[in-house]
């Protein structure tokens, strides 16, 4: 074939993406030479342990330890970063747009962080940076919005985009497992690290909530002006209670557009049972984008794992090596009028409190009542070694969405109760937003 390509590579990082890469273009090399008249020619291989045992051999492979290899190669055409972590990722992804090398990564931390610094480098030195793997795995949200949703002005984003959460809500929601066992199971089958904060406590999705943004409305996002609530303190009761009420709980990142501003988001959320959310169980995940043109489109798929994330990573350097564009990088929407990023807060909330007896329950949801809309709720009996007790979950209205006015009022409330009872724990749950309440609590909304 004398119009053969061959393309030189580096891929930095040979773990669960950059094994899944590796196999995935080894697998395909036929189907890349017949179709396209490629070579794929991996030249450097970088990892932190050459000894390490990968599961497949790896003798024939380039591997390497020393990132001078890379950077010192005058001729790669690309740079494939699956190592994850800011450095030395972020110098090797500098280093190489300098040398003119295109790059795919698919680390969600450095591109909501740098990633406009990274594509501002990319476009003066007329090379791309793709990177569809940092937000929802396997999903293909980032092309959608850069090349199918161009005269679409969108009004919202919003996601399950970590699926560790989802696998962890899901194992209490379907299976009665409290958070702590879920945890275990999630660590057991690789779908949790060892130190799992950055999953449970929201650090992931509010990355990948900021990626959107940047890509949807062109926002120069602030990753810690984000509100940002893990799923960590949610306990089976609640998960009970929130089905007794006909909702399922979900950890969501969203971004609403109301005028140039842009509220952004991550949290638990209560979903109603007909939510197009409400049954994307385990490790999957779900974006939704919301806009002028198309209305709403929803993007179900696998959120992470080896293939699906080795997937995205692959058609990204396709797109590239394919030179489709041959005009500057930017894959970050550029707005077309300045936007300004604030808290998105809601007049919803869910709490919760248990109690030994039926009754302090019921007078705390009179009081509730008096003071606040405190639209639906149930009283669960729950019976352990100590006995019996109840905890009473309910959905509250308040229509300043003050959480900090609310607050101090369960306080009162528990305070108050506190002094005829020693038994009452008020816990003043976290707030969750609702977003969607049955049609019945919007009329009593309404008429309020
Ligand atoms: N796993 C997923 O499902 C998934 C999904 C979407 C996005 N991502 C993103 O993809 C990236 C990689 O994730 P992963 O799960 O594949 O991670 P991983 O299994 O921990 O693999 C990381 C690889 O990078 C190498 N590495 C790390 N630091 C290095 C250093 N300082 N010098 C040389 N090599 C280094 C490691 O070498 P050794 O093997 O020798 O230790 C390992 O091969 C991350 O940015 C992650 O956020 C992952």
């Amino acid at each position: 074939m004398g119009d053969q390509i061959r393309f030189k590579i580096a891929l930095l990082g040979l773990g669960t993406v950059g094994s899944g890469v590796l196999q995935t273009l080894q697998n395909r090399s036929d189907d890349l030479l017949n179709r396209f008249g490629w070579e794929i020619d991996i030249r450097h291989i970088l990892v932190r342990n050459l000894q390490k045992d990968r599961g497949f051999p790896t003798d024939h492979l380039p591997m390497t330890t020393d990132v001078n290899r890379v950077l010192d190669d005058p001729d790669l055409d690309l740079v494939v970063e699956v190592m994850g972590g800011i450095e030395p990722a972020k110098t090797l992804i500098q280093s190489s747009i300098r040398k003119g090398c295109h790059i795919v990564t698919a680390n969600k931390e450095l591109m909501a962080k740098y990633g406009k610094e990274l594509l501002h480098l990319a476009n003066e030195h007329g090379v791309k940076i793709y990177y569809e793997a940092s937000v929802a795995g396997g999903i293909p949200i980032l092309h959608t919005l850069q090349q199918y949703l161009q005269v679409n002005r969108i009004r919202s984003i919003r996601g399950i985009i970590n699926g560790t959460c989802n696998y962890i809500l899901t194992q209490m929601s379907n299976h009665g497992k409290e958070y702590e066992e879920a945890l275990r199971e999630a660590q057991k089958k690789g779908y949790a690290e060892a130190d799992p904060s950055s999953d449970v406590d929201g650090f992931d999705a509010v990355y990948k909530l900021a990626i959107l943004s940047a890509n949807a409305f062109g926002l120069d996002v602030d990753v810690n002006q984000i509100p940002r609530q893990g799923i960590r303190n949610i306990q089976g009761v609640d998960i009970r209670l929130a089905k007794e009420l006909g909702y399922v709980v979900k950890l969501i990142g969203e971004a609403v557009r109301e005028g140039a501003d842009i509220k952004l988001r991550v949290g638990p959320q209560l979903l109603g049972w007909d939510h197009p959310f409400a049954r994307v169980d385990d490790v999957w995940n779900a974006v939704s984008v919301e806009s002028d043109v198309v209305g709403e489109l929803t993007l179900i798929g696998h959120g992470a794992g080896q293939y699906p994330t080795a997937s995205a990573v692959v058609e990204d350097m396709i797109a590239i090596l394919k030179k489709m564009d041959t005009k500057d990088s930017k894959p970050f929407t550029i707005a077309s009028e300045p936007m300004t990023q604030t808290s998105l807060s809601t007049p919803w909330f869910y709490i919760r409190c248990n109690d030994t007896s039926l009754d302090t329950l019921e007078t705390v949801q009179k009081v509730l009542a008096t003071h606040t809309q405190f639209l639906e709720w149930r009283i669960l009996e729950t019976r352990n070694d100590h006995g019996r007790f109840y905890s009473l979950g309910g959905v509250l209205f308040d229509p300043d969405g003050d959480l900090e006015g609310l607050e101090n009022l369960l306080n009162d409330v528990c305070l108050r109760f506190m002094e005829s009872t020693d038994t009452l724990v008020l816990s003043v749950y976290n707030p969750a937003l609702v977003s969607r309440v049955p049609s019945n609590v919007f009329s009593q909304v309404v008429n309020f």
